[in-house]
């Protein structure tokens, strides 16, 4: 478990390091159903959609371009409803940990941390609509916290390297 991992809402000064590891990540291509070209403004549009709730996790680190105040952001979530109206009772969430800081339980803290806050805020249940079935950390992660797969969407992903992949649908209860 990595020490010291600070996780507080988003303010308009993180906004350099939220595109930074939104860009790195979205840019690969094997994780999310997003453009990996999508500019900045489509990413903060998103990321800061109606009725979202956007964090990061910071820790103590070496300066770069998300360095603030002798902090390093590591890892960002955004936390929304679902759908609207009928459908709003249901969270969905989305979450990046940087490259160099993965498997240190970034994601565990955040993925926790999420699921606290949308119980928190009154929703119903957690759905993930689109893990990429290769991808094998977040999978087990989100099993861990208790999220089943409860849907296989068939060849739904075209991944860079491994072509036409299934995504799986994830939900658990939060009642
Ligand atoms: C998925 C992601 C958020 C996980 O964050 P992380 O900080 O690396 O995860 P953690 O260090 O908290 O690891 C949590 C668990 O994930 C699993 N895990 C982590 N790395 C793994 C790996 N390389 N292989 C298999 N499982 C792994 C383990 O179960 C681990 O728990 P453990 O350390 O107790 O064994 C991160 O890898 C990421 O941002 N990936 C790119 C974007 C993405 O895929 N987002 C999720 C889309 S659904």
């Amino acid at each position: 478990m990595t020490k010291n991992i600070n996780i507080r809402p988003a303010t308009d000064a993180d906004r350099d390091a939220i595109w930074e590891i939104f860009h790195e990540i979205v840019a690969a291509g094997d994780t999310y159903p997003i453009d990996p070209e999508m500019s900045r403004e489509d990413a903060f549009a998103y990321w800061f959609q109606t009725g979202a709730r956007a964090f990061v996790a910071e820790q103590d680190g070496p300066a770069s371009a998300t360095l603030r105040r002798g902090k390093q952001i590591v890892g960002i979530y955004t936390l929304h409803p679902n759908q609207s109206g009928g459908g709003a009772h249901v969270a969905n969430a989305a979450f990046m940990v940087t490259k160099d800081a993965r498997g240190k339980g970034i994601g565990r803290a955040m993925g926790e941390h999420c699921l606290k806050e949308a119980r928190r805020l009154g929703f119903r249940a957690m759905q993930f609509n689109f893990v990429v079935s290769t991808n094998e950390s977040a999978v087990k992660l989100w099993q861990e916290l208790g999220m089943k797969i409860v849907g296989t969407l068939p060849g739904a992903f075209r991944h860079p390297e491994k072509g036409y992949i299934d995504a799986y649908v994830m939900y658990r209860s939060l009642l």
